[in-house]
């Protein structure tokens, strides 16, 4: 086994149906691939329906399973209710939401207008407002119990990062909002957790963080001390752990998979790995020659 097996059990989440933003594209899509083939049914929802309906007749296809194409812009609050009544009245009910979508590029921030910063805060952090609304408010008001809201965000939610500021700022906010919904809510039966993965290449992602010659330039596997970038179905296990009740007890978390590439970034002496093995006999020497001088 390695870590592009799948992890839960096939009838895992028989039964279950849930609403993924974004879901004909990316991590979305695999992590909608996943759900299905644990049993679940899933509504995929996003602005661009062609590519939804596509998407939707694929999964379906390779899983056997029940996908509903519904086309909502995640930043309109009465669009997203519309895709939520459409969604129960399809499937009866649903029991997580799965917050993935997002819009993000590189800039210098003095080089953004006004608008292109709101852009990215009314998809990423209004967009995960407005569907945690939507479909909270009407689990409380239903008293329907055992829901759960799960969230994309980044690991550069708790460090800032240059150059994608409208989205750090943006995921930021979701992840406070996870955590102070995660305690507020958890008396009407919702969870609330949150994952900041790492680099998992997208064609969405790769295209406006390393457009042309940057993704030659910028190998990002080479930032995560395994070495590595991350494999679709690595996040497609621990969001469908999440969003199962086998994580019942799993509550206002937000976790990390990225191969420990943010702490790199971090100990303030990480970069001594570039010493070669060789020169570390020297150092010792030389370090304990200063004993009590
Ligand atoms: C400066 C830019 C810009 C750029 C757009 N704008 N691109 N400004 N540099 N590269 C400005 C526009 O000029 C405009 O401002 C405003 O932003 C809105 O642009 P529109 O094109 O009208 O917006 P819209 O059609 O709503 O599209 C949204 C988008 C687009 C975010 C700009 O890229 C998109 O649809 N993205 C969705 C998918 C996505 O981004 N996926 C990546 C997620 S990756 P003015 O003032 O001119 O009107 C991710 C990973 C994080 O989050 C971590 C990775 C390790
Ligand atoms: P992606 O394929 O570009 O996914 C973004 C999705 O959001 C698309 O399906 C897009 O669909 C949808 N979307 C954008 N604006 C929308 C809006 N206004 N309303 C509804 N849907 C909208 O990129 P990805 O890499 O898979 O990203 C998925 C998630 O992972 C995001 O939250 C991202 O921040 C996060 N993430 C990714 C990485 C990575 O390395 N890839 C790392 C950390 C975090 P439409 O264009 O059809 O609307």
């Amino acid at each position: 086994m390695d870590y592009k097996a799948k992890m839960l059990r096939d009838d895992a989440l028989k039964g279950k149906t849930y609403v993924v933003t974004g879901g004909g594209s990316g991590l979305g899509k695999s992590m909608t691939k996943y759900l299905l083939e644990l049993g679940a049914q899933v509504v995929i929802t996003s602005r661009n329906l062609e590519k939804l309906e596509k998407a939707a007749k694929e999964l379906e296809e390779q899983t056997g399973g029940k996908v509903l194409p519904l086309q909502c812009d995640v930043r309109d609050y009465d669009a997203v209710c519309e895709m939520r009544d459409k969604s129960i009245e399809h499937f009866g009910k649903i029991d997580g939401l799965l917050n993935n979508a997002a819009g993000n590029f590189i800039s210098p921030t003095e080089r953004l207008s006004s608008n292109a910063f709101d852009t990215i805060i009314d998809i990423v952090l209004k967009g995960t407002k407005n569907c945690t609304l939507a479909f909270g408010k009407y689990w409380i008001d239903h008293k329907e119990t055992q829901k759960t809201v799960l969230s994309i965000v980044t690991t550069y939610a708790w460090t800032g990062s240059a150059y994608v500021v409208p989205s750090a700022t943006a995921k930021a906010g979701v992840m406070a909002m996870t955590r102070s919904l995660a305690v507020e809510w958890a008396k009407y039966g919702i969870r609330f957790n949150a994952i900041a993965p790492g680099p998992f290449p997208t064609k969405g992602a790769w295209d406006r963080l390393l457009p042309g010659e940057l993704k030659e330039k910028f190998d990002l596997s080479k930032k995560v001390p395994l070495n590595r970038v991350g494999d679709h179905q690595e996040l497609a296990n621990l969001s469908a752990y999440l969003l199962s009740d086998f994580a019942e007890y799993l509550n206002g978390e937000v976790i990390t998979i990225d191969g420990g590439e943010w702490l790199k970034g971090a100990g303030q002496f990480n970069l001594l790995e570039q010493i070669p093995e060789e020169m570390w006999d020297m150092l010792e020497m030389m370090i304990k020659s200063k004993k009590n001088k």
